[in-house]
């Protein structure tokens, strides 16, 4: 039986067929499997991993959510913000997936990509209304999922989009048309500094940053599931004004671009486990996982999905990006135990090194670990 691509675990050749200018930053690569007998399927708000060659043979593996109709099985397509070199900070240098994708990849170049993979998806059991909530780039996963409320649901959707003025704000003439599509779509965009155009051609419903009068005045009271993707300040403002309006924690799902940090930092976070003495040995029946080098140390709790949950709950911030083996970005060195992969990872790690993402404890172990990453 031939295996659908979304079920490849392994990298898979795709050719671009499209290479779409969407915004003065951001461009869309639109994908076909290079051996066009594959069946793409995704669910609206997953991403896939792309291996992006560097000079010299290395490479780096970037996420990317899927931006594109989750109805249509033929292609995939991704939206990237070039991440251009900051004017005033002359010494630190551009992205190197994202230049590599805007500046050297044309239509008929090909990449290696795996998955889509990934949880933060639109919840189709649910029969609330939907806040698709957006800053920036972050709207990728928000376009793919309105295209499905758009032919798929009658839910209410409200889909507020914040950037900062037309000329950044990309796939503004395709979210307008899936919006027309059915009635009870309403669109909300935010530019917080306008450009002269904007103003006169009336581009944007609201200016400056999304305000608590804003929603109370776009969200009537109601119980809604709440999807939130942007930049880290608009994640923890918006996050901050959405449980102000009262709503559930439970209802507001959310993904980072980039590595996470606690949302709630308002909220008090759970005090770290008692540390343990050092010296004593634990017997594997009480498993301890040991952070070093500041020698921290915890029971391993069986509640936790992964080390790195672990870690989290401890009070540490490891560096993490897909939650799911695919992008290595949370690997550790592991001094000292045995590991369990609780999901196979995409590139195996060399031997002495883990992915926190998706490992459990199967003896007390040790992990070089900072505070900081
Ligand atoms: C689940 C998920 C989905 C995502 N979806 C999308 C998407 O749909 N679209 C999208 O555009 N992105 C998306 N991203 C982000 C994407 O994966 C990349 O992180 C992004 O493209 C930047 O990668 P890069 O290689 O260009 O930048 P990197 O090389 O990783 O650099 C990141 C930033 O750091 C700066 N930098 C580089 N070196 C230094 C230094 N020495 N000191 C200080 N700063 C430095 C760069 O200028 C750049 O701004 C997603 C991420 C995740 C985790
Ligand atoms: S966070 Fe991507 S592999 Fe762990």
């Amino acid at each position: 039986m031939r295996e659908p691509a979304s079920a490849t675990k392994g990298f898979t050749h795709f050719v671009v067929t499209q290479k779409v200018r969407e915004s003065a930053t951001i461009s869309s690569f639109v994908l076909r499997p290079v051996r066009d007998d594959s069946h793409l399927t995704f669910r609206p708000g997953q991403f896939i991993v792309v291996r992006i060659p560097l000079a010299g043979g290395a490479q780096v593996l970037r996420t990317y959510s899927l931006s594109g109709n989750p109805d249509d099985p033929s292609q995939l397509r991704i939206s990237v913000k070039h991440e251009r070199a900051p004017v005033h900070l002359p010494d630190v240098p551009a992205g190197v997936g994202s230049s590599f994708l805007h500046e050297s990849l044309d239509v008929g170049g090909q990449l290696e990509i795996a998955g889509p993979s990934g949880e933060f998806v639109l919840d189709e059991s649910s029969e609330r209304p939907v806040v698709l909530f957006s800053g920036g780039v972050g709207l990728t996963p928000m376009v793919s999922m309105l295209h499905r409320l758009a032919t798929g649901s009658a839910r209410p959707v409200y889909f507020i989009h914040a950037c900062e003025d037309g000329a950044v704000h990309a796939l503004r003439q395709e979210v307008l048309a899936l919006a027309a599509a059915r009635p009870n779509i309403r669109v909300h965009f935010c530019y917080r500094t306008p450009n002269r155009d904007d103003l006169e051609l009336g581009h944007h419903h609201s200016s400056g940053l999304i305000s608590r009068e804003n929603l109370q005045a776009l969200l009537p009271l109601d119980d809604y599931d709440v999807y939130l993707c942007g930049p880290r300040p608009f994640m923890q403002a918006n996050w901050r004004l959405l449980r102000g309006l009262g709503i559930d924690k439970a209802r507001i799902r959310y993904e980072f671009f980039g590595p996470a940090t606690i949302l709630d930092e308002d909220e008090p976070t759970p005090a770290p486990a008692p540390t343990q003495p050092d010296a004593q040995p634990v017997a594997d029946t009480q498993m301890s996982v040991r952070f070093d080098p500041s020698g921290r140390s915890v029971p391993w709790d069986q509640g936790c999905h992964s080390l790195l949950e672990l870690a989290e709950q401890a009070g540490l911030s490891p560096s993490f990006s897909c939650r799911a083996g695919l992008c290595n970005t949370c690997l550790t060195p592991l001094v000292s135990g045995s590991v369990e992969y609780i999901e196979a990872p995409l590139i195996e790690p060399e031997p002495g090194q883990v992915l926190l993402c998706c490992t459990r404890p199967t003896s007390s172990v040790v992990l070089a670990l900072g505070d900081l990453q």
